[in-house]
């Protein structure tokens, strides 16, 4: 494949039936949570997408739980445009909109540990983060078999 340029910005209320698309696959096959298209809408502002030859090809979300604690969500990129680089440079980007709101911690719940690790985040115990169970995890339908592996990365020194 011809080499283009990887381009990531904040996503924009057009973006949102990319975004539906991308995860939809990947939810399907379980590999995350299917997310409404509403919601997707509702949030739009915390989205980063990449963008290849003016295809949106991968997305990503930010979500915070205190001052000092935020979650990257919702990261996925299309089959085709996969080991690219992609999916490090939206963790990346959302790892810097983190530091500069002065986030200390970022975690993830992920079945993709390997890839986070090359990112330096590291394996934790779920009970780590309270919050995030009582807002979206006892709503989910995996509950009680939840099989997501809670990864946690310090951003700021001292935090
Ligand atoms: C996980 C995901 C986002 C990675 O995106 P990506 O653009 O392919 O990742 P990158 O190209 O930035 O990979 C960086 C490094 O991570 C590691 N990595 C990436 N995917 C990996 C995998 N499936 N298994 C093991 N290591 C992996 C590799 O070391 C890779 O470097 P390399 O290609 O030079 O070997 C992508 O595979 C995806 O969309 N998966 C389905 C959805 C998902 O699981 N999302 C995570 C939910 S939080």
């Amino acid at each position: 494949m011809e080499t283009q340029e990887i381009c990531i910005r904040t996503a924009r209320l057009t973006d949102a039936d990319a975004i539906a698309e991308i995860t939809h696959q990947y939810a399907e096959n379980g590999i995350m949570l299917k997310r409404a298209p509403e919601n997707i809408i509702e949030n739009i502002r915390n989205f980063f997408v990449a963008e290849v030859g003016g295809r949106v090809v991968g997305c990503c979300a930010i979500s915070f739980f205190t001052l000092h604690l935020a979650e990257i969500r919702t990261l996925a990129v299309c089959e085709r445009f996969k080991r690219m680089g992609v999916g490090s440079m939206l963790v990346e980007k959302a790892e810097t909109i983190l530091r500069e709101e002065g986030v200390a911690d970022a975690f993830v719940l992920t079945l993709a540990p390997r890839f986070f690790e090359t990112l330096g985040y590291r394996s934790v115990s779920k009970e780590m983060f309270p919050q995030k169970i009582w807002r979206d995890c006892t709503n989910c339908p995996k509950l009680m078999s939840c099989d997501e592996i809670a990864m946690i990365k310090q951003l700021r020194q001292g935090g």
